[in-house]
């Protein structure tokens, strides 16, 4: 996929910071150097995933309102080498504008092999900010008919906004709870209601929960982690078939 992408969805709580942190983690294992970038402004959710919530004095709005350099704002993951966040400004009032991003992912894009957006749920301003800077995207959503419809919805915005490279994460699959509810005949059903080609399903794993609370990256060799790896495998263009579970 594209070196800029967006990890975006319909609905919020379907898992887009887990498999922003997740897929940057598995990258980063890979041997490339990844900027995550959050753009929930005043949520600040991927610093918390990452653990790193008490160390950050910059932001991006401090970038382009010339209060530091870009690298100033751009922080380590301590336990993954590779690995890098760009924090959201810290209040939804100070968010950047398109231009803006758009400038900034265009410098910061010499630094890094791949940049991951971690964009708010749904059509808000930040959204299309986010989708602005993007060239390609993924869009998360969890195996349920309102989660999928409002996926398709994010396609067409996405598709509008001139980005075309759009893959489908199944997020939270659990297949037994997706027999008893039925909502679905199979994942292709899920595929063609969503319209958008699959490139990963991501099994529900407590640990990838459990991680989160912690500040810490889903342990290797865990289901969520395993895939996770592939997901990054995909994206970083191996022809490794979608495995399930
Ligand atoms: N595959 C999964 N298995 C188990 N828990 C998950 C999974 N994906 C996400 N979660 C949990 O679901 C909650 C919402 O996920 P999050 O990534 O914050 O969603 P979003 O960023 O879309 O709002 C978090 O508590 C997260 O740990
Ligand atoms: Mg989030």
């Amino acid at each position: 996929m594209s070196k800029t992408i967006v990890i975006t969805s319909g609905k919020g709580g379907v898992g887009k910071t887990t498999v922003t942190f997740g897929l940057g983690t598995s990258l980063s294992r890979r041997g490339k150097r990844v900027l995550l970038i959050d753009m929930e402004n005043g949520l600040r959710g991927l610093e918390k995933i990452m653990g790193s919530d008490e160390t950050l004095v910059f932001d991006a709005s401090d970038i382009v309102g010339g209060k530091c350099e870009p690298m100033d704002a751009i922080y380590p993951c301590l336990s993954i080498p590779g690995l890098y966040l760009l924090p959201a400004p810290a209040s939804p009032e100070e968010g950047l504008t398109r231009e803006q991003i758009r400038r900034l992912t265009a410098i910061l894009a010499s630094y890094f092999d791949y940049l991951l957006i971690d964009c708010p749920a749904g059509i808000s301003n930040e959204f299309r900010v986010s989708v602005f800077a993007a060239q390609s995207a993924l869009v998360v959503v969890n195996p349920d008919p309102i989660g999928v419809r409002a996926g398709k919805s994010v396609r067409d915005l996405l598709l509008k906004s001139g980005i075309s490279e759009i893959r489908l994460v199944i997020n939270r699959f659990d297949p037994e709870r997706f027999l008893e509810y039925g909502f679905f005949e199979d994942l292709d059903a899920v595929i063609d209601a969503a319209g958008i080609r699959l490139i990963a399903v991501v099994p529900e794993d407590p640990n990838l929960l459990r991680a989160a609370a912690n500040g810490k990256p889903c342990p290797p060799g865990l289901p969520g982690a395993m895939a996770f790896d592939r997901l990054a495998a995909r994206v970083d263009g191996e022809a490794i078939p979608v495995i399930i579970g």
